[in-house]
């Protein structure tokens, strides 16, 4: 077999059989076969897309380049994914409410890259909380207490590293096809048998439009059923950021009043809607409305921040800072931003806030950037929220003062004020 025939064969719009899609997963990840051939055959996909069969061939090959964790003995494991967004910190309050819930939680999450955050990251922000266990030690974090939450082990996949990144160098992420199997493939390699994907889906996401998200879901549950896993899709929204605040330590803060009982209400949708299908996939219960039930009693007895102390103690985790929100300090320079008109908000752009708050340090442009733990903005009010005029919509912290003006600038566009009543919209846009 040779790469040239196979660039050849996708350039015709032919299906590749198994053993091609085998042949250049398995050459690539070794880097006997070089970037430009990689390159071309990737682009040619691109253009010409991929048949059902080969997306799932493709997913499993990827799946199988490195470690595929066998969680078996933990029973059901169902895991949850987001496609990314802005001030996305669903993972960090549902995965202790479904553990609280008695559902084992085997969790590997992702760090931020551009405009949207990862939960790694977040959870980092509390002093201590160790995100590089060794397999050994996330199983039995699992097994003694019922969850653990780390960062991806570097052998996850390592074919899906490989093309991610090569995709972000020749204008290649925005294919369905391509982000399907990069999604599938990893949920694959992490074990659970079961998956609810959030299918972020407006301004603040990589599907801009309903139809986009849809056909993502659709590739993904199919993937899922070739494969022999159970998957649900969620399309939520994200045109503006998800509860209050975006960046790593603010959206702590809003995780563990969330987990207290104080959930913005966008939040408190996607939470139980997210969780009432994992209950259901688990085996936990088939009625969403009780499943729902269930959620709201595991917040309001306690337990579910219970579990998230428990966890952070297990990880290295300081637990004054959980205990006492205070001592989680922002960062030192802030800027209030305000109109000078009063009226309803009609919009504030999820791409454009994810953007302001990697440039005031939130986030990372590249791989190797570091980022500022303190730095990012909380917002005092949402969208269909009445403001009077010059009153606080939004507070912008960095510890680099250089940064304010310019990010004000950015900032100030991403949010438009209406004469009229705006209605808030439901967050859920279908399920799959
Ligand atoms: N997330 C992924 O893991 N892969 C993609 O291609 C896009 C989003």
């Amino acid at each position: 077999m040779n790469i040239v025939e196979i660039i050849e064969k996708k350039k015709q719009k032919k299906e590749l059989s198994k053993e091609e899609i085998d042949f250049f997963i398995n050459n690539y990840t070794i880097s006997k076969i070089p970037d430009y051939q990689a390159a071309a055959l990737i682009m040619a996909i691109y253009l010409n897309g991929m048949t059902k069969q080969e997306i799932t061939d493709f997913t499993i090959s990827m799946a199988h380049s490195g470690d595929v964790l066998d969680l078996s003995d933990f029973g059901n494991v169902v895991d949850k994914h987001s496609t990314g967004g802005v001030g996305d910190k669903i993972t960090l309050i549902l995965m202790p409410i479904m553990a609280a819930l008695g559902i084992p939680v085997a969790k590997m999450s992702g760090r931020g890259l551009g405009f949207t955050g990862g939960t790694a990251d977040k959870i980092e922000s509390i002093p201590g909380y160790r995100t590089d266990l060794s397999e050994d030690e996330f199983r039995n974090n699992v097994k003694e207490i019922g969850i653990s939450l780390i960062t991806q082990t570097a052998n996850l996949a390592p074919a899906d590293k490989k093309i991610y990144a090569l995709r972000d160098t020749i204008s290649c992420t925005d294919s369905i096809p391509l982000i399907a199997s990069s999604i599938m493939s990893k949920k694959i390699a992490a074990g659970a048998n079961k998956i609810v994907l959030d299918v972020t889906c407006g301004s603040g996401a990589f599907m801009k439009t309903k139809e986009d998200a849809i056909e993502l879901s659709k590739t993904m549950k199919e993937i899922g059923e070739l494969s022999g896993k159970e998957v649900t899709c969620i399309i939520t929204k994200m045109d503006e950021p998800l509860g209050k605040t975006v960046g790593n330590k603010l959206e702590i803060i809003e995780t563990i009043e969330a987990l207290k009982g104080n959930m913005e209400e966008d939040i408190k949708e996607v939470v139980l809607t997210l969780g009432s299908y994992i209950l259901k996939l688990a085996g936990k219960g088939e009625n969403i409305q009780e499943n729902k039930n269930s959620i709201l009693e595991c917040i309001a007895s306690g337990n579910a921040y219970k579990k998230f102390i428990q966890l952070i103690e297990k990880q290295g985790g300081d637990i004054s800072y959980v205990e006492d929100i205070q001592k989680l300090n922002k960062a030192k320079e802030m800027l209030n931003i305000t109109k000078n008109i009063s009226g309803y908000i009609k919009k504030i752009d999820a791409e454009t806030i994810g953007k302001v708050a990697c440039f005031l340090g939130a986030g990372r442009n590249k791989k190797e950037d570091k980022i500022d733990m303190e730095a990012g903005i909380v917002f005092n009010k949402k969208v269909g929220d009445y403001i009077e005029k010059e009153e606080i919509i939004a507070i912008l912290y960095t510890n680099d003062i250089d940064k304010l003006k310019e990010a004000k600038q950015m900032i100030d566009g991403a949010i438009e004020i209406s004469n009229n009543p705006i209605e808030k919209e439901n967050m859920i846009l279908e399920i799959i």
